[in-house]
């Protein structure tokens, strides 16, 4: 397999994802409510698999490698562009974070900011994985040798045995910071 493959079938997850979060936009909309445990639910699978697991692997490794070989201004441009694309993800799920938090606290009135939110990220992740999937995946592949594609698809995995014991490392210590 080459190291992309990995990266395109969790993009298939975040896909999924998505539509969950369409639905329950228009269910918002419908009914003037949030539901605070699938904004939850839906900023968890964000951050620690949409952000951490993937791009993390997009940007601690396939970036990086691709930093070191002499890429095309077409090439360079896509992967700063995307680069800039998982800081804004990052920032707007932030800001929906505070937006639930408000809602929690009583702030009903954040309903029309917690939809516009959700819809900014679900209108974002399918152009930003189109963007990869069709115009840089595939063709950066060409800059690595067969084994260094080995390499990376190694490295991504080693990657990924340490996100399980990071992910409740931090429940952990969350619930202890709770507890205090
Ligand atoms: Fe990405
Ligand atoms: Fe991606």
């Amino acid at each position: 397999m080459m190291p992309i493959g990995p990266l395109m079938i969790e993009h298939r997850l975040i896909e999924k994802m998505i539509t969950l979060m369409d639905e329950e936009i228009a269910k918002m909309k419908k009914h003037r409510k949030a539901n605070p445990l699938f904004i939850e639910t839906a900023v968890d699978f964000i951050r620690m698999y949409a952000d951490r697991t993937h791009h993390g692997k997009e940007e601690d490794i396939l970036f990086r490698d691709l930093e070191k070989k002499d890429l095309s201004p077409n090439h360079e441009n896509i992967m700063d562009e995307l680069v800039e694309e998982h800081i804004w993800a990052r920032n707007t799920v932030g800001k929906l974070v505070d937006a639930k938090q408000q809602y929690v606290k009583g702030n009903v009135n954040v309903v029309d900011d917690i939809i516009e939110l959700m819809s900014e990220l679900t209108e974002f992740y399918p152009k930003h994985i189109e963007k990869e999937d069709k115009r840089f995946f595939i063709p950066v592949m060409k800059y690595f040798t067969q084994e260094e594609q080995d390499a990376m698809l190694d490295e991504f995995w080693e990657f990924d045995k340490t996100l399980i014991h990071e992910k409740y490392q931090q429940v952990v210590s969350n619930l202890q910071e709770k507890s205090k």
